[in-house]
């Protein structure tokens, strides 16, 4: 098992890019299977989620070559993905259970291939996560859907005889918005659909619009992405594209909110300014300063710099869908107010039970009361470095923020949560003065 050990007081300063989405990148990479042609993906990050996405790929017929070595700035960090053998739709339970993300394959195999079974992710350390409204929307575009040993099993009536997919209007909202992979499973399913497909309620986030961008590349007629409202033209087929992935909003967000904590400044290159206007406001509530640089030829790869002062407001927070503020940045904006000067208010309406860090923060000095899925946060003075246990990735993300403004030296177990969605971020982070190293540990740290 590997650790983190930081010692708390440094002050971050310096220059870091910020790395292509994860959570971009995985659709991406699944709608690959849409054609036999090749699909080139840049600025693909290497993260444990993505060598098991090549790896879920290459079981499912792909020929996938991934240059993880490159220099992101020249183009590296590339994925080729070829469908080769066009027989394989099965996604296991092996290589679901490790990812969650592997059920975003299914509308893909559906549209392409005509049937698709795909083991049925469970719930995971943030809570249940059910897939209805993926398996409704594939249902209105004419998909047999049932489930078996486990298995979901979606197909496309007499395929064989030339059968597809129909066009149709799908409501996909539920009581806590849209769905982001249920949004990505429809629309990409609904591009080789037969006639026109309107998706109501539809995810909003980035992520979606970037994969209509590439889908629309590859021949795909969408419209409306970015809005809740999609309308897909069904065609025949797809072709190959390359496409770079837009930059990760989230680890953005975690850097900025790594800056605000430490009292730092640091210059963020490639940074999605323009997907990020509830972080950036939230920060500035709390008292960062978030400067965008003039003149930004794409504010989707902006360079802006964050700093802060010594004293920092609280903030009244409630996580929504894009472009509300983001579930994947509430651990890391409870880390920083837990030093703000006053009480704040912080509510998950995403993820009601994503609150595994408010435990261990507590364990550094922080001051949380919990109450459902709202928690209120007391500043204190100064957090105090402790062994604290990792469990999902952005709650992880929150205790290294902590761990890096506490006094004394913490240690982050099970880091390898975190890693499933920041690349080497102990190495970055070091870089700008973090005194942050990874340690090999046999057992959980305890002191
Ligand atoms: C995506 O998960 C992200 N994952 C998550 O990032 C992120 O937290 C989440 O969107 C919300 O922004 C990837 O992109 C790979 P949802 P997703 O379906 O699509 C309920 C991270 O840390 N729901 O938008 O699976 C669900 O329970 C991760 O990087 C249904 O009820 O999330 C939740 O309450 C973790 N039925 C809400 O919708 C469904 O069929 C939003 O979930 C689907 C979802």
């Amino acid at each position: 098992m590997e650790v983190f050990e930081i010692e708390g007081g440094a002050r971050l300063e310096g220059r870091l890019r910020v790395n292509g989405s994860k959570n971009a990148a995985l659709p991406l990479m699944a709608a690959a299977l849409l054609t036999d042609r090749p699909v080139t993906l840049r600025d693909v990050p290497d993260l444990a989620d993505i060598r098991n996405m090549v790896r879920l790929l290459g079981e499912l017929g792909c020929e996938v070559e991934a240059d993880f070595e490159s220099d992101p700035d020249e183009g590296g960090r590339r994925v080729s993905i070829r469908a080769t053998d066009e027989t394989q739709s099965h996604a296991r339970y092996d290589v679901v259970r490790t990812m969650r993300a592997s059920v975003c394959v299914l509308g893909p195999l559906l549209a392409r291939r005509g049937a698709a079974r795909v083991s049925m992710p469970g719930g995971c350390a943030i809570g249940d996560r059910p897939v209805d409204l993926h398996l409704r929307g594939l249902e209105a575009l004419g998909a047999r859907v049932s489930l078996d040993s486990g298995d979901i099993r979606v197909s496309v009536p007499s395929f064989e005889s030339g059968g597809r997919l129909r066009g149709a209007t799908i409501f996909l909202g539920g009581s806590f918005g849209s769905t982001v992979l249920g949004t990505a499973n429809v629309l990409s399913a609904a591009t080789l659909a037969e006639g026109t497909t309107v998706i109501e309620s539809a995810a909003c986030e980035p992520e979606i619009v970037d994969l209509a961008k590439m889908l629309n590349a590859m021949g795909a007629r969408i419209s409306g992405a970015g809005s809740p409202r999609l309308v897909i033209e069904g065609v025949e087929s797809l072709s190959g594209v390359e496409h770079t992935v837009i930059p990760d909003r989230i680890e953005a967000a975690t850097l900025m909110g790594a800056a605000a904590i430490t009292n730092g400044s640091l210059t963020l290159e490639n940074c999605p300014i323009d997907a990020m206007l509830a972080v950036t406001e939230h920060l500035r509530q709390v008292g960062v300063d978030v400067l965008v640089g003039p003149g930004q030829a794409d504010p989707l790869r902006a360079t802006c710099r964050v700093s802060s002062g010594r004293r920092l407001s609280p903030v009244v927070a409630t996580t929504q869908p894009h472009p509300g503020f983001p579930t994947d940045a509430q651990a890391q904006l409870m880390a920083l107010v837990s030093l703000a000067d006053g009480n704040s208010v912080i509510t998950e309406k995403i993820f009601p039970e994503r609150f595994l860090h408010v435990p261990e923060l507590a364990r550094m000095g922080a001051r949380l009361q919990r109450q459902g899925a709202t928690v209120v946060v007391s500043g204190v003075r100064e957090l105090t470095g402790a062994p604290v246990m990792a469990s999902d990735l952005r709650a992880s993300a929150g205790l290294v923020l902590a761990g890096m403004a506490a006094r004394g030296t913490t240690i982050v177990n099970r880091v390898y949560h975190l890693d499933r969605g920041y690349e080497r971020l102990e190495q970055r982070l070091e870089r700008v003065g973090a005194r942050i190293r990874r340690v090999r540990a046999e057992e959980p740290v305890a002191a």
